[in-house]
């Protein structure tokens, strides 16, 4: 099972309640998937706002699922509302939870910082499997993540501090370690250079073992490239689409930095890159990423790999 559940904090979910771009786009999938009528599973309700929503738009019953014991407050929830007749509260582990009827609906606000960070696909996959009716409907439908070359310089550099002395000492031995983890950030769009890169497309309910994000950019002559910005744009449904890129409406996501050995473009430069992206047991993601420089005669001159793995290598 996925453990990340136990560690959202109310206040987290107050973030996520007050994320209105987050909001318009959940309330847009609620409406395309969810018919009068319907028998609805929510698979990490959270607050319940979804389980909530789902009822005004008409469903007969809400199966409202958590596996933290925040699903008990959503129970109080529904009695405050005068909904407690039409929501089931369940807590439980989504993957494994047998519900007592078939649902029409299966929805989850599933993702976490750069999609993967709530580790829930398999979770997600699992649930739907056992529980969704046969003609049943579900969302969201498809993620895709992207990526750009950012010079980060002016709003975010996690080598600054290590590059100088700290209270008289040389702390620098540091500075590999922090190109060994990604950031969550909030990147400023006018410091991404080139167009962004649609590096994968997958189905939430079908993830695979492992992903190879492959990208490759020309970079303006004497612009600096100091990490790569990533992002993702969801279909919650078919058509409810939302970006969290460093242009779209601003979400409690952010976007997330893969730090890279900073580099002046030449004339006729190329980045090329990868990210690789794997899950251990609980479906927590684990990214390496490496890449190229390709100079205009098509010759390498600058390479690099970083990851969690190689936190504390040297
Ligand atoms: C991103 S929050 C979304 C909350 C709410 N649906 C909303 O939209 O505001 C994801 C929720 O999924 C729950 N969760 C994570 N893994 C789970 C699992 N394996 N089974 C059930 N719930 C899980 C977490 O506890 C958390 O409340």
């Amino acid at each position: 099972m996925s453990s990340q559940g136990h560690r959202v904090h109310v206040s987290y979910h107050k973030w996520m309640l007050q994320d209105e771009a987050r909001g318009a786009a959940l309330q847009a999938m609620i409406d395309e998937l969810v018919k009068p009528g319907d028998v609805v599973a929510d698979v990490g309700t959270g607050t319940g706002i979804l389980a909530l929503l789902a009822l005004r738009a008409g469903a007969a019953r809400v199966h409202a699922i958590d596996a933290s014991p925040i699903v008990r407050i959503v129970q109080q929830i529904a009695e405050d509302n005068d909904v407690a007749d039409r929501v089931v509260c369940h807590e439980a582990d989504a993957a494994t939870l047998q519900l007592p009827e078939p649902v029409d609906v299966v929805f989850s606000e599933c993702l976490g910082n750069f999609a993967f960070g709530d580790a829930m696909f398999r979770t997600l996959q699992a649930f739907s499997e056992r529980n969704l009716a046969p003609d049943g409907r579900r969302g969201p439908t498809e993620v895709r993540l992207y990526l750009q070359p950012a010079d980060t310089r002016l709003f975010w550099d996690p080598r600054r501090f290590w590059e100088e002395p700290f209270d008289g000492f040389d702390f620098s031995a540091f500075l590999p370690a922090v190109m060994n983890r990604m950031y969550v950030v909030d990147v400023v769009s006018s410091f991404c250079w080139d167009e962004p890169a649609m590096a994968l497309a997958f189905d939430p309910y079908d993830r695979a073992d492992a992903y190879d994000l492959d990208a490759t950019w020309p970079i303006p002559e004497g612009k600096l490239v100091t990490a790569l910005c990533g992002w993702f744009e969801v279909d919650w449904a078919p058509n409810a689409t939302m970006g969290s890129g460093p242009d779209d409406p601003g979400t409690h996501w952010m976007q997330v930095l893969f730090p890279i050995p900073a580099r002046t473009a030449a004339a006729g430069d190329r980045l090329e890159v990868t990210v690789h992206v794997t899950f251990d047991d609980e479906e927590r993601p684990a990214y390496r990423w490496t890449g190229r420089w390709i100079d205009h005669a098509g010759e390498a001159v600058a390479e690099f790999e970083h990851g969690e793995a190689l936190l504390f290598s040297r």
